[in-house]
């Protein structure tokens, strides 16, 4: 395939940026997203150019690295996977395709099409975890019953991988689907009770602080999620923080 890429440059946090043209050739419909930008960066580098800056780790749609905005969607045309999942077989010889970063004031753009997403970190050390204790008195975790439909609800809320396509997505910019997502997978679980009110009001606060817009139930966020976190999540998070509010 012959393609044109219409690609995000910036230099660096304080560079004003631009899109950049680059034609590309030989590119195969097995090839992923990524590999396509890595024949990219070889041809740059090869020309004596600075290669595009992109995110990237695992390349198998967990570590929620690859974040980029393509076309116009967030991890691109394909539904359910991430850009490293994306294979270039969705576009078609001939295709102009425009990559940009995440755009989100939170997400500041550190270079070209990485950006800097340490405010969900921040968000889950507010209380994205549960203390353990591990005196010698530990209740092993399969002695304690839960219902199955808990079980699988928490589970597919704890596959959100932090990638922040719901952010990029959301037209206020909201970090709603991502915290109800690591909310939710503690809510429904005993183990989660201990700190469940401090949990829900200070991941809330911190993402108020972060600069996150709040939610306006679009539903765009679950529609590009990679992961399919459900809206309910959403709804599961307000009423924890709705009753949090009242006992504080
Ligand atoms: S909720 Fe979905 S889109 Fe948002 S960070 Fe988690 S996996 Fe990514
Ligand atoms: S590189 Fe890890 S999810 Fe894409």
């Amino acid at each position: 395939m012959k393609l044109t890429l219409k690609i995000w440059r910036q230099k660096n946090a304080q560079d004003k940026g631009k899109m950049v043209q680059y034609p590309i050739d030989g590119i195969d419909g097995d090839m992923s997203f990524l590999e396509m930008l890595d024949v990219l960066n070889n041809q740059l580098i090869e020309q004596g150019d600075e290669p595009v800056a992109f995110d990237h780790d695992c390349r198998e749609g967990i570590c929620g690295m690859c974040s980029l905005f393509i076309n116009g969607e967030a991890h691109g045309p394909d539904r359910l996977v991430t850009t490293c999942q994306l294979h270039m077989r969705k576009f078609k010889d001939g295709d102009t395709i425009v990559i940009e970063p995440f755009r989100a004031n939170a997400f500041p753009v550190v270079k070209d099409l990485v950006v800097d997403r340490s405010a969900f970190d921040r968000v889950q050390h507010a209380g994205g975890f549960i203390s353990i204790n591990t005196s010698g008195n530990t209740q092993d975790a399969n002695a304690i019953p839960i219902e199955k439909v808990d079980a699988d609800a928490a589970f597919d809320a704890a596959t959100c991988i932090g990638c922040g396509a719901c952010v990029a997505t959301c037209k206020n910019s909201s970090a709603m689907l991502f915290v109800s997502a690591k909310v939710s997978q503690f809510a429904l679980l005993p183990q989660g009770q201990v700190e469940a009110t401090d949990r829900v009001l200070n991941m809330v606060n911190q993402m108020d602080e972060e600069g996150f817009g709040n939610c306006t139930n679009t539903g765009a966020c679950e529609v590009e999620c990679p992961k399919g976190i459900s809206l309910e999540n959403i709804a599961r998070m307000n009423r924890e923080f709705m009753s949090a509010s009242l006992k504080g």
